[in-house]
């Protein structure tokens, strides 16, 4: 239920109903907050000094749904993929197909989810259920993979392949010994490149139980090569890796990096993101960073973030060439807004992290 509630009645913790506009809505139609929103005392604040005189409410927050993926639904997936990659090589052929049908199932409401969520800014850190690294990983990977497709316009059929190949693309880490896997420290030499058959040996099992496509084959037997011609099992550089190896070795490595391990403490979203932007044509497709960056956003509309010359600001806009670099306006002075991509004056400042309250 939405109820329109005075400015004046507003307490932290309530959810807008309705996206909020900026100062001038006629001329910018700039979004202030959006739908979603779990409202602060700093919003509220700025809604009074703006002379905002109520918003949409909505009355449970559970209504709404600004998570890309709930909670039964991430259960749902990564008990699917935990079968799968659990499965027994002796398993009979019914059964498995059983399995990767009920995986499809399931990745297909995923990919329900994700293709009918218009702002989709993915939180990774929000998905993790579990310690199980294997099982979160997968979920990870898929769930910004179907992200990236879908920024990529890859069509739907073809999102069910990727978001499939996704899922299993570390299948065959299941036939590395798991003290290897599970090392809490640097592998050796002779480890890794046990490691490295991972990707052939994930392409093996299933191309002989016979169950997935091509297409899915060559995401997974190619997630670890790397566009300069670096990469593993067979060093293919560029174009030549298939497309779904190329979206899900970016996907990959980000949620690698900002996954907690137990030797390592993870990086941050927003230095994960400039690694790989970083690392845009050399280990990872131009095209294919482009659209990762069109669909991942480190600060979402409406927080509020502390710059580098010491203002304090709020989101109002995602720029996509590089969301590190948001349309912002300013906590003191809401009608100065700066467009921290585009604006020369601001080249020098960065975000440097997001405020709770004020
Ligand atoms: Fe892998």
């Amino acid at each position: 239920m939405v109820n329109f509630v005075p400015v004046e009645k507003l307490k932290p913790g309530m959810v807008l109903a309705r996206d909020l506009y900026g100062v001038d809505s006629f001329t910018s139609r700039l979004v202030m907050l959006r739908a979603g929103q779990t409202l602060t005392i700093s919003h509220i604040t700025k809604m009074i000094s703006l002379d905002i005189q109520g918003v949409y409410i909505q009355e449970s927050a559970e209504t709404v749904a600004p998570k890309v993926v709930n909670t039964e639904l991430k259960q749902e997936v990564l008990t699917q993929v935990k079968e799968i990659f659990d499965i027994s090589e002796k398993t009979s052929e019914y059964l498995y197909a059983e399995n990767i049908q009920h995986a499809n199932d399931a990745l297909e409401k995923l990919i329900n989810t994700i293709v009918n969520t218009e702002h989709l800014y993915v939180d990774l850190a929000s998905l993790r259920m579990y310690d199980d690294c294997t099982y979160n990983h997968s979920l990870g990977v898929t769930v910004l993979a179907i992200a990236i497709g879908k920024s990529l316009r890859i069509s739907r059929k073809n999102l069910s392949e990727l978001a499939m190949a996704a899922l299993l693309h570390d299948i065959g880490k299941m036939q590395v010994p798991v003290d290897i896997i599970q090392k809490p420290a640097k592998l050796s030499k002779e480890e890794f490149s046990l490691v490295k058959e991972h990707p052939e040996k994930g392409y093996k099992t299933l191309s002989q139980k016979n169950l997935v496509s091509e297409l899915v084959l060559s995401g997974i037997v190619s997630h670890h090569e790397r566009v300069d011609g670096n990469g593993y099992p067979n060093k293919t550089s560029g174009k030549d890796i298939p497309l779904f190896g190329r979206i899900i070795a970016c996907a990959d490595v980000y949620d690698a990096l900002t996954a907690q391990r137990p030797y390592r403490t993870s990086s941050k979203p927003t230095d994960a993101i400039e690694y790989i932007m970083g690392s845009s044509g050399r280990q990872f497709d131009r095209g294919v960073v482009r659209g990762f960056l069109r669909c991942i956003s480190p600060y979402p509309v409406g927080s509020c973030v502390q710059l580098s010359n010491g203002d304090v600001a709020v989101v109002a806009e995602q720029n996509e060439a590089n969301p590190l670099r948001p349309i912002v306006f300013l906590m003191d002075d809401p009608t100065v807004m700066i467009d921290m991509y585009a604006d020369k004056k601001y080249y020098n400042v960065v975000i440097t992290g997001e405020v709770e309250e004020m």
